[in-house]
């Protein structure tokens, strides 16, 4: 059957407010929008800014009014911590009431904001949950990320309240949480009123008096006195969340999410795009701490009366790479969505895909892949071994969802291998040249947004409307530049070629290389450095730093090598997987002083590159070439 996408892309393109307003009537509101848009509002315009509504009420509350609170809303699969839980509607509401509870407890109201920083367990969502309940903002930071890191979010958000684990469960280790937490806090000049712990039975941490208060007994205490809280009317505009996303500087960007349009598009998006009804199984294996994990494993499948599960393990070793098939056949999802490398962690454990084989596959319908490049052998291998169709998307934190992809509930169009498919309504994707003038079908340019965004997306950066316009609104005026390159073919696919700034995709995690030098060039030895993303089989990218030592160091090179490679790991985390760098006589550079790291990608990753006319000494990149070629021999 055709697809009716030509169809509804036409609608949104005749009257986008229109579209959205017929959207809206999904959600259940206090107040309905009278206004879809208003242009006049915030940086770029407001959606439905009159209208009144609790997020916490469409993901839980309205279903279990509406007949599901018997239905499972949350399933937790840990094969780290060896524990399922399932949790109904009914379950559900009662968990987030009750910590809404708490948090008012801790005199946490509307407005103010609450850090999140937790493993994948359900408390996790409860938390995000119960935020959204009393219109508090909720902040979380991804657990692999080190102190420094949380204390620049703790500096930037000033929350009244944490809310952390004692542990998070990692391969071969356990990551005490509570020490990274106590030192952000000792680096932050904000620090929070109080601090909320959820013991994990894997690691018990110790509590500082007067401070740190033990969650289940906060719970507990909250339940038998019948302590909870009810929604609070807010307004769509009103902020949901912060979730801070890798800039151009080692400060990281704010984004800053609504309500109302949030919602909206969410709930679009559960049908239309991944073609899931309520009531079936949907399962995102992102992290919570991920914009994919916030959209998909919390919000959207709640909005629409699905079953969302949470799972605590890796795509293999937990315990091998049939995990995903068990998730599946176990739980009868309908779809997984994850990013391109757990696959590429899957085939290389099982290449034939012996482990598909042992599970019942039959309620699984599509597989979806975001957050980085789905290289076509990856997408191949996958769709080979499922026999099912194989979904490649496009989107960033600052959209919130997806921006260019294949509608599998308004019917598939044909895949492209190497392409997300196409624009979804909302967005107006063009390609343009620095002078911001539409390229050619097929020619290579900078691919933006023509403003406005659809509901859902970024209105600004938190507490820095200027920095939003600076760095997404300036540089190509009546658009929002989403930093990635790419083509339109003739068909109106989208291809995405790779960044334009500093980012780079590690493992389908976004880090910036600008964040990653700022960490060496601290080291009291190094004079400068350059941090450049190199192919990797598996994860996509990974970083590598070149090291240009100060005059008159006499180390030992390598000793200064494994020193930054730790420095990275502690100001930054695990997750920056930092661990190749490479001392250096000099740096590339043009006569004008800029350091030629795009030459240098290229010859790490052996492609084809050619002299750069504005090159200062050619023989450094020969340099280059032979450094690397000794570090890999
Ligand atoms: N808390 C603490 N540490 C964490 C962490 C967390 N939540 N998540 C990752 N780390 C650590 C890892 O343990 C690892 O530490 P190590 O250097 O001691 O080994 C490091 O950060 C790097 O992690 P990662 O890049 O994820 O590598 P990995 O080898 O652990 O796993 C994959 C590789 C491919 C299996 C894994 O990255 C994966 O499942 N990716 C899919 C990601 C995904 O779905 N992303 C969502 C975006 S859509
Ligand atoms: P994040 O904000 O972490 O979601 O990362 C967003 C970035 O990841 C995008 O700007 C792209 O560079 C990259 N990305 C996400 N999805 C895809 C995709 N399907 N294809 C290519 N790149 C992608």
């Amino acid at each position: 059957m055709a697809s009716r996408y030509p169809e509804v892309l036409a609608a949104w393109q005749r009257d986008p407010q229109a579209f959205w307003a017929e959207a809206a009537q999904e959600i259940d509101w206090i107040e309905k929008p009278r206004t879809i848009f208003d242009p006049k509002a915030g940086v770029y315009g407001r959606w439905f800014p009159d209208a009144v509504c609790n997020t916490s009420w469409n993901a839980i509350d309205r279903h279990v009014h509406g007949g599901r609170a018997a239905q499972p809303a949350l399933i937790y699969d840990s094969p780290m911590a060896g524990e399922q839980r399932i949790y109904t509607y009914a379950e559900l509401l009662e968990e987030v009431r009750t910590l809404a509870g708490v948090l008012e407890e801790f005199g946490v109201t509307k407005g103010d904001r609450v850090v999140i920083y937790m493993p994948m367990v359900p408390e996790a969502s409860f938390a995000m949950l119960a935020c959204a309940r009393l219109g508090a903002i909720h902040s979380v930071v991804f657990g692999g990320f080190a102190a420094k890191e949380l204390a620049t979010r703790l500096n930037d958000a000033k929350p009244k309240l944490v809310l952390t684990a004692s542990c998070g469960l990692e391969p071969g280790r356990t990551v005490a949480y509570k020490p990274l937490l106590d030192q952000a806090i000792e680096l932050a000049e904000a620090k929070p009123n109080a601090v909320m712990i959820l013991q994990r039975p894997q690691l018990k941490a110790a509590l500082v008096d007067g401070r740190d208060h033990d969650w289940h007994e906060r719970v507990e205490d909250a339940r038998r006195n019948g302590r909870a809280a009810d929604c609070v009317p807010l307004l769509a505009t009103d902020p949901l969340y912060i979730l801070y996303t890798s800039g151009t500087t080692g400060i990281p960007k704010g984004v800053v999410r609504d309500n109302g349009g949030h919602m909206v598009a969410l709930k679009w998006s559960m049908w239309n795009l991944y073609g899931t009804k309520p009531g079936e199984v949907y399962w995102s294996g992102s992290d919570i701490g991920w914009v994919v994990g916030h959209s998909y494993v919390v919000y959207a499948p709640l909005l629409h009366g699905a079953t969302s599960i949470m799972y605590e393990g890796k795509p293999v070793g937990t315990p091998d790479a049939g995990t995903y098939w068990r998730v599946i056949s176990e739980h009868k999802c309908v779809a997984l969505f994850t990013a391109p490398t757990a696959f590429r962690a899957i085939k290389k454990e099982d290449p034939k895909g012996e482990y598909v084989k042992r599970y019942d596959l039959s309620h699984f319908r599509t597989l979806f892949l975001a957050g980085e490049r789905a290289d076509p052998d990856t997408v191949k291998w996958a769709q080979d071994v499922l026999q099912k169709p194989v979904i490649d998307h496009w989107w960033q934190t600052e959209s919130g969802w997806c921006m260019v992809g294949n509608p599998v509930g308004l019917g598939t169009m044909p895949v492209k291998l190497g392409s997300p498919s196409v624009p979804m309504p909302g967005y107006a994707i063009d390609v343009l040249d620095e002078a911001c003038r539409s390229m050619k079908r097929g020619e290579m340019g900078s691919i933006v947004v023509k403003l406005p965004l659809p509901p859902g997306c970024l209105p600004t950066l938190w507490k820095q409307d200027e920095r939003m316009r600076e760095s997404y609104l300036d540089e190509f005026p009546g658009y929002y530049k989403t930093a990635d390159a790419g083509y339109v073919d003739e068909d109106g696919y989208v291809y995405i070629m790779g960044r334009t700034d500093d980012i780079i995709n590690v493992a389908g995690h976004r880090l910036s290389t600008g964040g990653m030098e700022e960490v060496l060039a601290s080291h009291p030895d190094v004079a400068e450095c350059a941090v450049i993303g190199v192919k990797d089989d598996l994860k996509g990218e990974v970083p590598c730093g070149f090291i240009v030592l100060k005059a008159g160091v006499n180390r030992p090179p390598n000793e200064i090598e494994t020193e930054v490679v730790s420095l990275v790991r502690e100001k930054i985390g695990p997750v920056a997987a930092f661990k190749r760098a490479i001392a250096i006589e000099r740096l590339p550079k043009t006569r004008s002083g800029k350091i030629l790291r795009a030459t240098m990608k290229k010859i790490a990753d052996q492609d084809q590159w050619s002299m750069p006319a504005t090159i200062d000494d050619p023989v450094v990149l020969d340099e280059i070439a032979d450094a690397l070629k000794k570090k890999a021999g």
